[in-house]
């Protein structure tokens, strides 16, 4: 399978919403609007557009020419601005193909390349096993835990912060 990122274009609005209704979204936050309309795709695209290269890194992932996914990398700011913060899902139906693995390889490389950075975090709750085992195989290290710091609906989770550096 061929696996590419590429840079969001304002014709993908489709696509993002479809994907954003479509994911699962235990493990996510609830910046993610739901449901997810075009006005937020809209909205999404626009700012990553007006980011993309300064403030962040935003692509789309693309299995064998199909947009399944979102990936991104983005700085964060005052004291914490030499640090990328990054973020991705998948369409259920994309999961277990090691799409994610290769994605997150690709994303760290221009990120380190294209932003003014030292290192990248990932932010993980502790259950989320497969999203650990995408950073653990890019070689980001466990750098700490904080426990019961995320909660989401009922429950509550530990937060494992996964550090690479530059
Ligand atoms: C987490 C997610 C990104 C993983 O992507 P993916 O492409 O399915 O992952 P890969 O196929 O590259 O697999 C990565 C590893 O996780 C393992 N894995 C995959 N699905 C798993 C599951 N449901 N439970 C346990 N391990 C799993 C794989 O076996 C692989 O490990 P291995 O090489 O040691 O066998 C995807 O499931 C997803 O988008 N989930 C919803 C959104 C989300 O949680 N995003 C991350 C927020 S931090």
């Amino acid at each position: 399978m061929k696996i590419e990122l590429r840079e969001w274009s304002m014709d993908d609005k489709e696509s993002m919403a479809n994907i954003c209704n479509s994911v699962e979204r235990d493990y996510l936050s609830n910046r993610l609007p739901c449901p997810y309309t075009i006005e937020d795709a809209k909205w999404w695209l626009n700012m990553a557009s007006k980011q993309e290269g300064k403030e962040g890194v935003f692509r789309s992932i693309m299995a064998d020419g199909e947009i399944v996914g979102n990936i991104s990398v983005e700085k964060k700011s005052d004291v914490y601005e030499k640090d990328g913060e990054i973020g991705y899902f998948l369409a259920t139906e994309s999961w277990s193909k090691g799409i994610m693995t290769e994605a997150v390889r690709q994303i760290c490389e221009i990120a380190f390349e294209k932003l003014d950075i030292i290192r990248i975090t990932g932010l993980i709750y502790e259950p989320n096993v497969a999203s650990r085992r995408v950073l653990e195989k890019n070689g980001f290290e466990l750098e700490g835990v904080m426990k019961r710091a995320v909660v989401k609906g009922e429950k509550v989770y530990d937060l494992c912060i996964y550090g690479k550096l530059k």
